[in-house]
């Protein structure tokens, strides 16, 4: 037998690992979606679960933060992560993309891309793949090591991701990372792709070993069949077998069923087929990095990435999670000792939240350099302002004595806009809701208009999501000019700390930082950082997600106070109070 190496034997259908027949049961996990200090946690209640790898993405876009600058650090040290995995006995299927969908904003990709409005995404534009090639030199000599055969804990990795379910089907791009891949990782490192079963056509390339994804609803036999023709006699493998779905802003919360999902499972075993389960634990889309769908209409994604999965958004296992260990349990031994319990959590509140001033008050903080002139309105992308917040300014050209619809051609509102009058709020347009606001004023009164970005679109055909205000502001017939721009760094103020904050309150922990959920009744919508951290954005009126994921390792232990700041963009409740839940509130729709 081959020491440390990873095969396929088409001679008898399965993987060897080492030369022995072997089979993964592996499970998806983000390090960007769980804070650092779980890693392991969660990492060791995956393998208690049965499992043997953990199948992982490497976000482009949190690495690589301006074009030549990257980021390792905390919460983004890859190596720390593999090497958590290796001391839980897990193996690892890596998926470094470079496009990844994981419903992360923009599929992974970094918004700076977009400086270059002509760009062609996941293809050979010359453009993309200088930016793809500089990126992956900088990461794949950090892999290397880690692969199977070098000693590490990496069996197979990703090329691409359902790239038959984009638009280009460009095979030089597939060739190009396929040799890219080949040149930076070695020839023996086992390099796979990823489909939906409609997927194949365009997604598969000759010596990448094609592989499917499908949820327990689907027809395994018939898509396991389609694998087959595109890999005879080889090992069968759903890369992506889903236990759960995502939930959208203003959607249903999800809710799969365990049994379904259990008979799919015990059937794909029984085949001997190798399954990856996505998402084994979903986590948080924390900050900025929630992405969105386009299906006819853009979908934003919600901060919690619980995903209905085995183990909960906070780490716990769930019924589903009993359910398909008992399932593994049939197939491979499971390791010993008890499963971890649950993690405590707190319930505490309420706190009191004071209102710091409106946004317009920091201007001069929240950018501190000169504005942008420009004539029309200019893109999040063109002012270099990746996430969060923009402001457009200008002044009203005329007296408007009727209601005057102000509205924006195209539905070119990216993604939602926030308009004041001389500080008094007017309303808000919003991407596909074709609506107009109806304003009267004065000539020369400051029209303000914040723009949010709600994240760049993850999945589909195109995912060139341009941000902000990308066609012009018109009122009546009169197209809008002379703008001023701010592009808003709250994240920086909010790291200092004598940041002045919207609302904002200090509070003690009534006893250990445990985790605990932040409940948000009566509020609107906005953002929310906790001792400078960006926990992510609430949308209580829209729901469903009503309480957000706050792990526990973001306290401040008793006797250090905590500070709370709310961006709230909409209306604050009468009593700007929050509370602390013991447990998550996840399904509440309100239209
Ligand atoms: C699944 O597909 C196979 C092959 O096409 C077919 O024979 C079978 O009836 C299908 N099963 C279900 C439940 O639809
Ligand atoms: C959510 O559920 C309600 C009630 O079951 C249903 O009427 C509505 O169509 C669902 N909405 C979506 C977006 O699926
Ligand atoms: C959400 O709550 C409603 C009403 O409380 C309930 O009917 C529904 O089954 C719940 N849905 C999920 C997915 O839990
Ligand atoms: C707008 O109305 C004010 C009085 O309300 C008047 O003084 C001013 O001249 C008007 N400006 C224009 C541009 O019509
Ligand atoms: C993708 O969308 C962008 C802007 O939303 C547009 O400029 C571009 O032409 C679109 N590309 C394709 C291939 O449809």
């Amino acid at each position: 037998a081959a020491p440390r190496s990873f095969e396929v034997d088409r001679q008898r259908g399965i993987f060897l690992l080492d030369g022995v027949p072997f089979r993964y049961v592996s499970g998806s996990i983000h390090y960007s979606r769980v804070p650092s200090p779980l890693w392991s946690d969660r990492l060791h209640k995956m393998r208690m679960s049965g499992l043997n790898a953990v199948q992982v993405y490497v976000p482009w876009n949190y690495h690589e933060p301006q074009p030549g600058v990257y980021n390792f650090q905390g919460n983004r040290d890859l190596v720390a992560f593999l090497k958590a995995a290796a001391n839980e006995d897990l193996l690892v299927i890596l998926r470094p993309g470079p496009y990844i969908c994981a419903e992360w904003e923009m599929g992974g990709l970094p918004a700076w891309l977009l400086q270059n409005p002509e760009i062609v995404l996941r293809t050979s534009d010359p453009d993309f793949l200088a930016a793809v090639d500089s990126w992956f030199h900088v990461l794949m000599p950090m892999v290397q090591p880690w692969l199977y055969h070098n000693g590490g804990n990496i069996i197979s990795v990703q090329v691409e991701n359902e790239y038959g379910s984009y638009f280009a089907c460009d095979f030089r791009y597939m060739r190009h990372l396929a040799g890219l891949f080949r040149a930076l990782l070695g020839d023996q490192i086992f390099l796979f792709t990823t489909d939906g079963p409609r997927g194949f056509s365009c997604g598969t390339l000759q010596g990448l070993y094609s592989t499917v994804d499908f949820g327990p609803d689907d027809n395994m036999t018939e898509i396991f069949a389609m694998q087959q023709k595109y890999e005879p006699n080889g090992p069968l493998v759903n890369s992506e077998y889903y236990t759960g779905w995502l939930d959208y802003w203003g959607g249903n919360h999800s809710k799969w069923d365990t049994k379904t999902l259990a008979n799919g499972l015990q059937n794909m075993l029984e085949l001997g087929a190798n399954v990856n389960m996505y998402m084994f634990h979903g986590g948080t889309n924390f900050g900025y990095w929630s992405g969105a769908d386009f299906k006819k209409i853009y979908q934003p994604v919600t901060t919690s990435y619980d995903y209905d999965a085995p183990l909960s958004e906070a780490g716990d296992p769930t019924p589903k999670l009993l359910v398909i260990q008992s399932v593994i349990s049939k197939f491979q031994e499971l390791p010993l000792g008890p499963f971890p319990l649950p993690s405590p959590k707190m319930k505490f509140g309420p706190v009191t939240l004071k209102l710091a001033g409106d946004l317009l008050n920091f201007l001069n903080v929240l950018c501190p350099d000169e504005p942008i002139q420009s004539h029309l309105p200019l893109t999040f992308e063109a002012v270099k302002q990746d996430y969060g917040f923009l402001l457009y300014r200008t002044q009203l050209p005329q007296n408007l004595t009727k209601p005057t619809p102000l509205w924006v051609k195209n539905n070119g509102v990216r993604d939602r806009a926030y308009v004041m009058l001389d500080g008094v709020s007017q309303g808000i347009l919003e991407r596909d809701k074709d609506e107009a606001l109806f304003m009267t004023g004065q000539a020369g009164s400051t029209l303000d208009v914040l723009l949010e970005n709600m994240g760049r679109i993850s999945f589909g055909y195109n995912i060139s999501d341009f941000k902000g205000l990308i066609q012009p502001l018109v009122l009546g017939d009169v197209v809008l000019t002379d703008w001023l721009l701010f592009p808003l760094n709250i994240d920086a103020l909010m790291d200092s700390s004598s940041g002045p904050a919207f609302y904002s309150a200090t509070f003690q922990l009534p006893g250990p930082p445990w985790d605990t959920f932040l409940y948000l009744p009566g509020w609107t919508k906005g953002q929310v950082w906790i001792n400078g951290f960006n926990l992510g954005r609430y949308w209580t009126r829209r729901g469903p997600q009503q309480s957000l994921y706050v792990p526990g390792p973001l306290l401040l232990p008793t006797g250090t106070p905590n500070i709370i700041t709310l961006l709230e963009l909409e209306h604050a409740p009468p009593r700007t109070q929050i509370q602390f839940l013991d447990r998550p509130l996840f399904n509440a729709t309100l239209h």
